[in-house]
């Protein structure tokens, strides 16, 4: 990879600035002041350092965001918030989009990453993530409807659902785990047994959890959630 495109590309450095930082003599490549952008870099394995500062090499990123409700899973919206909004500008110029939706009044775990591939084979069907979800529903729910969505139920538009999980907490609480996402799937799914979702929050995508991430705040993923992302 080019010199100056392994600070663009990353956005530490835009071509212009780091034609700037060669000249006054402030980026070394193992430790040599290097003059020239369109020097020939391995980023995997040569250390760049600008003004001293060691750079490593991130192709991807991979953020864990807790979603408020009124946050839009998209990366442009005219009219609402949209997720990125919630990271800072150095992390919103890398242009992260979201693997997967929640709707407006859902809150809790979004991934942010610009890998588009393994954010594509996660959302896969084949693949069959796990999502958790809690939720609580406006009427109390019996063991039949549990067992009646649990089973796969025929929506109105004739599409029939995979099966799932439900783990109950209370008459109108639980958990809720599935390993697709279609439209408005859960409110979908107590709905065609009479009742309405109130609440909805995501708490896991595959092994990464929201845990104590508090509403409207982001983390990086640990190297071992990126390497579950990752698959
Ligand atoms: N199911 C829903 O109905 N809404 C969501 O946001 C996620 C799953």
């Amino acid at each position: 990879m080019r010199l100056d495109k392994f600070f663009s590309e990353q956005k530490i450095l835009s071509r212009k600035e780091v034609g700037e930082k060669l000249r006054r003599g402030l980026i070394t490549v193992n430790g040599q002041t290097v003059k020239k952008g369109d020097v020939k870099i391995d980023e995997t394995l040569d250390v760049v350092a600008l003004e001293g500062v060691e750079i490593p090499y991130k192709k991807y990123t991979y953020i864990v965001v807790n979603k408020p409700q009124g946050y839009v899973c998209s990366t442009d919206d005219p009219r609402d918030m949209i997720v990125t909004e919630l990271l800072p500008p150095e992390l919103q110029k890398l242009e992260l989009f979201p693997c997967g939706r929640l709707d407006k009044d859902t809150t809790g775990l979004v991934i942010l990453t610009n890998d588009g591939i393994s954010a594509h084979r996660n959302l896969s069907p084949k693949h069959h993530v796990e999502k958790r979800y809690r939720f609580q529903v406006a009427d109390p729910y019996s063991e039949k409807d549990a067992t009646a969505i649990e089973a796969g139920v025929t929506l109105a538009d004739g599409y029939t659902t995979k099966p799932c999980k439900i783990e109950r907490t209370g008459d109108t609480t639980g958990y809720i785990t599935l390993t697709e996402g279609k439209y408005h799937e859960i409110k979908r799914l107590f709905g065609a047994r009479g009742n309405k979702i109130t609440a909805l929050e995501r708490v896991s995508f595959a092994t990464i959890e929201l845990g104590d991430l508090p509403l409207g705040q982001w983390r990086e993923m640990t190297s071992g959630e990126v390497e579950v992302f990752r698959g």
